[in-house]
Formats: structure tokens, C-alpha cells, sequence
């Protein structure tokens, strides 16, 4: 079933994306890149804006692959109902949380947006995570 590998991988592309997140903010490089959707000098910008764009670049990739894995729960005939509800509940943060990486940068890191964006990448790794869980067929047994 496609929906494992391809959860298994959103998940480490994912989690990748929130340590380079962290490396934007601790070392001061969020307005780096003034720009929205593209930093100055076009698709490939030149390596002074290397860190900030990767963020950019992996946040897209980690957009369309968490897209794909809902369609694949969608499509599954697995049971994995648990998953269809994770892993459209990740779709649906994934989108607000691309479109909130560009009101940060529009409103030049204003500190409740940039909590909130960090608060629903928390929220969104929890639930490819519970995606990844339920696909490979997590059982909650009770004691
Ligand atoms: C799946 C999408 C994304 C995820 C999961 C994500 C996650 C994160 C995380 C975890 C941080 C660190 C926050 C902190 O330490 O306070 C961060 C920082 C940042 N992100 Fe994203 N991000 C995403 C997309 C984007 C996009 C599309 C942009 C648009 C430009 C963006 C712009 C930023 C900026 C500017 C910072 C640094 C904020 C600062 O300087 O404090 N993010 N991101």
C-alpha cells in the first residue's frame, strides 16, 4: 500500500522542515528573504538566501506530500479510517500553515504569528505522525 511508504517519508521530510524551521529563527535569518513566494534573484537565489529558501523549498515539497498520503488514505482499501481523518486533518494545517509562513514574513516576523506558526507545526507533525501510526495499523489495546 502506497500510504505507508509515502507517510513514513512526509514524516522525516516534515520533521527535517521544522529543525531547518528552528535554524531560521535561532540564528536570526527570517528576513533574510524579504520576498514572498520567491527570495530576490528568481527560483534558484543566490547562497545568501540558501537557508531561508530551503525552508521555502522543503515546506512545498512536505505540502504536496502530505496532499499525496490523504489521497492515498482516501484511496486505500485498507482500514485506515483512522488515517483518512489525520491525514486530512494535516492537509488542512499544511495549507494554513504554508499561508501563514508568508503573512510572517509579510508582517516582518510579528512574534504572535511567528508563536502560532511554530504552535500549528507542532500540531501538524502530530498528526502526520498519528497518520503514520494508524497505516501501519496501530492498535490502542486497553489494559
Ligand atoms: C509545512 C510548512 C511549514 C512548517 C511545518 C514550518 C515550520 C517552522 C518552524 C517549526 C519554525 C521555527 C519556529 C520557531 O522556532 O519559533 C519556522 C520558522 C519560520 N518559518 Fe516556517 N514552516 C513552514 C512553512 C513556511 C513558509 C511557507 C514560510 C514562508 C516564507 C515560512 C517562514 C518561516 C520563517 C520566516 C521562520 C522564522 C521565524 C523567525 O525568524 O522567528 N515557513 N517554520
Amino acid at each position: 500500500m502506497i500510504a505507508k511508504p509515502l507517510s513514513l517519508i512526509t514524516l522525516v521530510v516534515l520533521y527535517s522542515l521544522m529543525v531547518i524551521g528552528g535554524y531560521v529563527s535561532a540564528a536570526g535569518l527570517g528576513l533574510v528573504c524579504p520576498d514572498w513566494p520567491l527570495c530576490p534573484g528568481g527560483l534558484i537565489p543566490s547562497e545568501e538566501y540558501f537557508v531561508e529558501w530551503i525552508h521555502r523549498v522543503i515546506a512545498m515539497i512536505a505540502g504536496i506530500l502530505i496532499i499525496a498520503t490523504m489521497v492515498a488514505c482516501w484511496r486505500s482499501r485498507d482500514e485506515v479510517g483512522r488515517a483518512v481523518i489525520t491525514s486530512t486533518a494535516a492537509s488542512a494545517f499544511v495549507i494554513t500553515q504554508i499561508g501563514l509562513g508568508a503573512l510572517v514574513i509579510d508582517l516582518r516576523l510579528q512574534a504572535v504569528l511567528v508563536t502560532i506558526h511554530f504552535g500549528i507545526g507542532i500540531v501538524l507533525l502530530v498528526s502526520v505522525l498519528l497518520t503514520v501510526l494508524f497505516v501501519f495499523g496501530l492498535r490502542i489495546v486497553r489494559a
